[in-house]
């Protein structure tokens, strides 16, 4: 009988069916197999295989990728610390620090004269929507270029003549705690500090303030960044692979193109408006020499430049300014004695000045502690060992693979410091209780050449906002925040609100 039409057709799916079995069995088997010589070659023959760590690290990125994605990034690097000692292998080619001495930092992020520098990890730079890099993501000509132009804008000559632009914000965040005080409404510092550095930020970079301080809101812009924190890890697995990435940015979903694009045009369309006014204010773009397009800087680069600069210099200073404020109302004594130190050494409010402030011992001893206890950047920056390999804490690490210094771990690691998790400013002080912290080891800023630029700035303006609000305000806790720093981190903190009852202080 001749075949039927139905008949052939079930024949050749029938035979295709197989065909195609046959053919995702022979992947899976690959797969399968690839995976275990993989994994097997990562804990027997891989440069990494004698440095300690759990298996599971070893043979995959995916733990890691894990506690990223949920904010437990810290609490991970922490336990793998506490048990594996300080160095760890947190993925197949990463290797974790806790500096004990102060070298591991030179090790990994110094300069050596006449060696190549480690290069920046790039996945830990969320490329700019144009496409060009800013001083964060800058490869070493670039880098050095733009660090030479904008140094001067950080030096102690540029801050003399920004004094008077912070003195003039802190008065208008003064202003507004001290309006709401009078209604006996609880404040959140967070919101407070949070928009006082980005209008002091708004001004440095864009010539004009954000008008943040006054909004009972926050505006939508700040709102929209401080949702794309946690977007962060997901950006950086899919910049980890390569092919990922070209998928990604085939298939971008809108909502994250909006949102990349939405912040660029915020600060390029700002710095262009300061390009066209111009200005006769000791601003960022005053202060870069040769700051004009074509000179020195192009323009686009001066667009990505805003764009990491109002981030850069907001969200770290609002962070530690929190953290402080948190630390001292839950220290009663720390905060009386610091409150001592600055009441008494002002006669009027008016005398508080960034200079003056430099020669309070206890503030400074009180802003390192909180550095440590609550650093702004809590996690490890990634660095990629140079050609030929490096010496790395007395060890020889091969070229290609990755190494960093885990900020919250080593300013919380038990030799580094006596009661790492008490808040002890005294321990900057010389007692003698804490006579063998290795206080070299707290570098919140990184060093080397590419460490923070804006460091100076930071601590002047955190002294000085700091010093106004304790000079003039009494603050309690509300119940809503306690264990305030109980916090999930996506590179940054996700920080909460910090309810204060805010009162006048007595005269
Ligand atoms: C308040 C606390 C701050 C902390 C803890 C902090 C921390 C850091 C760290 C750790 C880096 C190095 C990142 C890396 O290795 O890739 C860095 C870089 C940088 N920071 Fe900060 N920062 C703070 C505030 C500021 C401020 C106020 C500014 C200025 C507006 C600023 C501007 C920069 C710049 C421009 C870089 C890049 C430097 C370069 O690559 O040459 N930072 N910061």
């Amino acid at each position: 009988m001749a075949p039927t039409a139905e008949s052939l057709l079930l024949q050749v799916l029938a035979k295709d069916g197989i065909t195609l079995t046959t053919g995702l069995t022979t992947v899976a088997l690959f797969l399968t197999a690839y995976l275990v010589i993989d994994a097997i070659y990562s804990v027997t023959l891989h440069p990494l295989a004698s440095y300690p760590g759990p298996i599971s690290t070893a043979i995959s990125r995916l733990p890691w990728w894990w506690s990223c994605i949920t904010g437990d990034q810290v609490k991970f690097m922490v336990k793998l610390h506490t048990k594996y000692g300080p160095v760890v292998r947190f993925s197949p080619n990463d290797l974790s620090y806790v500096d004990q001495s102060g070298e591991t930092w030179k090790d990994i992020y110094g300069y050596e004269k006449g060696k190549e520098e480690f290069v920046k990890a790039q996945e830990w730079f969320v490329t700019p929507h144009n496409g060009v890099n800013s001083l964060i993501s800058a490869g070493y000509e670039d880098h050095r270029r733009m660090r030479r132009l904008f140094s001067p804008a950080f030096s102690d000559r540029g801050l003399r003549q920004q004094r008077p632009l912070f003195q003039k914000h802190t008065d208008r965040m003064v202003a507004r705690i001290a309006a709401v005080a009078e209604t006996g409404k609880p404040l959140d510092m967070v919101r407070m500090y949070n928009a006082t550095t980005f209008d002091i930020m708004g001004e440095l970079t864009f010539g004009q303030s954000l008008g943040k301080i006054d909004d009972e809101e926050y505006a939508e812009w700040i709102s929209s960044i401080f949702r794309a924190v946690k977007v962060i890890p997901f950006v950086q697995i899919i910049q980890y692979y390569p092919w990922l990435n070209a998928l990604f940015n085939y298939f971008e979903p809108q909502f994250i193109k909006k949102m990349k694009n939405n912040h660029h045009r915020m600060a390029s369309d700002r710095v262009d408006k300061r390009i066209e006014r111009g200005s006769d204010q000791p601003d960022i773009w005053n202060l870069v020499e040769s700051a004009q397009e074509g000179q020195g800087l192009s323009l686009k680069e001066m667009h990505s430049n805003g764009e990491f600069l109002i981030l850069a210099g907001s969200e770290t200073t609002a962070t530690l300014l929190s953290g402080l404020t948190y630390n001292l109302i839950q220290n009663p004594i720390v905060m009386q004695t610091l409150t001592r130190e600055i009441r008494s050494s002002f006669a009027k409010e008016s005398d508080i000045a960034m200079d003056a402030l430099t020669s309070l011992p206890y503030l400074d001893a009180c802003m390192h502690e909180n550095m440590r206890l609550y650093p702004a950047v809590p996690i490890g920056v990634p660095r990629v060992v140079p050609e030929g390999g490096r010496i790395i804490d007395g060890r020889y690490v091969s070229a290609g693979l990755r190494v960093s210094v885990h900020h919250y771990s080593t300013f919380h690691d038990p030799g580094n410091f006596k009661n790492p998790y008490s808040y002890a400013p005294e321990r900057w002080l010389g007692d003698p209780l804490y006579k063998d912290d290795h206080r070299k080891t707290l570098q919140p800023f990184s060093v080397g050449p590419r460490n923070c630029l804006g460091q100076n700035m930071a601590l002047n303006e955190m002294r000085l906002l700091i010093a106004r609000v304790l000079y003039k305000f009494d603050l309690e806790l509300c119940e809503e925040s306690q264990n305030w720093t109980d916090q999930k981190v996506y590179a940054l903190w996700e920080k909460k609100p910090l309810i204060c009852k805010v009162k006048l202080a007595a005269a």
